[in-house]
């Protein structure tokens, strides 16, 4: 949505210099070497965007090539003014900041931009050209996308109207394929483990079953991570449609043993055994759908069952704020270090990701449309059960 530039006040927007005739091809279709790059940050953001960002920055004023950044994701490059000339001194001091110094967005899709229609209908409109000219009209080489899935998308459909890209994965959910670990979920898993601890010590004084959901959309990782850390009783996942009838049963057996309160750990895209995900709002074309309530479903199933009284927690979009851990703030600069690299020796199609130890970088392509879940009987899973967690099914076999 337009809003006034400019968050950073260390540059101004490129020269909306005219090109030529003969240069009316966009700059970023060609293989030259790259003289200049703009950052963004597209869908929710996540913890460690700004040790991306200072780290593609610091290497490229190196390397001699010229960052901007696009404010709000693609608003930058759809709306005016609202390109950002990032220098070293524009990312001094940001590694332990939360967020993103230009911002974010997940709904400036430039293939589906939201608008409004005369009778102030909301209207979905492909703004790519929109964008290819303002690449062209800054002579952007190369647009470094730092998002999930749906940002990884765009880059891919940009690539194929001859942009050149280089992405950086980025999602608090760690549900990408090409990437064994994405920035921001060791953050989101701390802030959950906490809130966890926390719950502990009022559930058990007052013998009540603490719900309390987390995000990771379809995933259930960020769940099963803090709920494992946590001690919780009970985690439920998206990938293990759950049976209330066995999660009933654990706080059951913890009450014969004298232990008269429970934590309960719902994934946001939990959901009972043939029954239906928890959603806020329905997906539109270009956009996701919006989860939330599956922590009050399980809730409302469990109240009439079991004498307990029962809490529901949300935690939501405290798991995507705060200060990076060391770990997101480590991997963000590798991140960002490494797109630097890419930008430098003209390799672009490429997202970096993290194999192991090392980083590494992989087609585009093959980075979107690859979701990674939680295996139903993978070792984690087995490690829980293993430690007495309930996951309101039974083993596979
Ligand atoms: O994908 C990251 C994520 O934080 C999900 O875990 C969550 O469902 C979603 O974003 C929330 O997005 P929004 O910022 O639109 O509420």
């Amino acid at each position: 949505m337009p809003k006034p530039a400019s968050r950073i006040q260390t540059g101004r927007p490129a020269p909306a210099r005219k090109v030529g005739a003969t240069k009316q091809r966009a700059a970023a279709h060609a293989a030259g070497p790259i003289k200049r790059a703009c950052i963004l940050t597209g869908g929710g953001d996540a913890p460690g965007l700004n040790a991306v960002i200072r780290a593609f920055v610091k290497t490229c004023v190196d390397l001699d090539i010229e960052v901007y950044g696009s404010e709000d994701g693609f608003e930058g490059l759809i709306q005016p003014d609202r390109l950002v000339r990032l220098k070293k001194a524009s990312v001094r001091g940001i590694l332990p900041k939360g967020g993103s110094i230009i911002g974010c967005s997940n709904r400036a899709n430039p293939f589906a931009y939201p608008t409004r229609d005369a009778r102030g209908r909301e209207r979905f409109v492909d703004v790519s050209q929109q964008v290819l000219a303002r690449i062209r009209e800054h002579e952007i080489d190369v647009l470094v996308m730092v998002g999930g899935d749906g940002t990884m998308t765009h880059a891919r459909d940009l690539m194929k109207l001859g942009v050149r890209v280089v992405g950086v994965p980025k999602t608090i959910d760690n549900d990408l394929a090409a990437t064994d670990y994405t920035f921001g979920f060791d953050t989101a898993v701390e802030t959950a483990t906490w809130a966890i601890d926390a719950l502990h010590s009022t559930a058990e004084s007052h013998d009540r079953v603490m719900v309390v959901e987390l995000m990771g959309r379809y995933a259930g990782w960020i769940s099963l991570y803090a709920g494992i850390a946590g001690g919780a009783d009970v985690i439920v996942i998206p990938e293990i449609p759950y049976d209330v009838e066995r999660i009933v049963a654990k706080v059951e057996e913890r009450a014969a043993r004298g232990v008269t309160f429970s934590i309960v750990v719902v994934g946001e895209g939990a959901h009972p055994k043939g029954g239906a995900v928890s959603r806020l709002t329905r997906g539109r074309k270009g956009h996701l759908e919006r989860l939330g309530g599956a922590g009050q479903t399980l809730a409302d199933q469990l109240k009439h069952r079991i004498p307990h009284e029962v809490r529901v927690t949300v935690l939501g979009h405290l798991q995507r704020g705060g200060s990076p851990s060391s770990f997101d703030r480590l991997l963000g600069t590798r991140f960002g270090v490494e797109a630097a690299w890419l930008c430098q020796r003209g390799d672009t199609g490429r997202m970096v990701a993290l194999r192991g130890q090392d980083i590494v970088t992989v087609p585009i392509e093959e980075a979107v449309g690859h979701p990674k879940l939680v295996p139903v009987d993978g070792e984690l899973v087995r490690a829980a059960r293993a430690v007495g967690i309930e996951l309101g099914a039974p083993p596979l076999c």
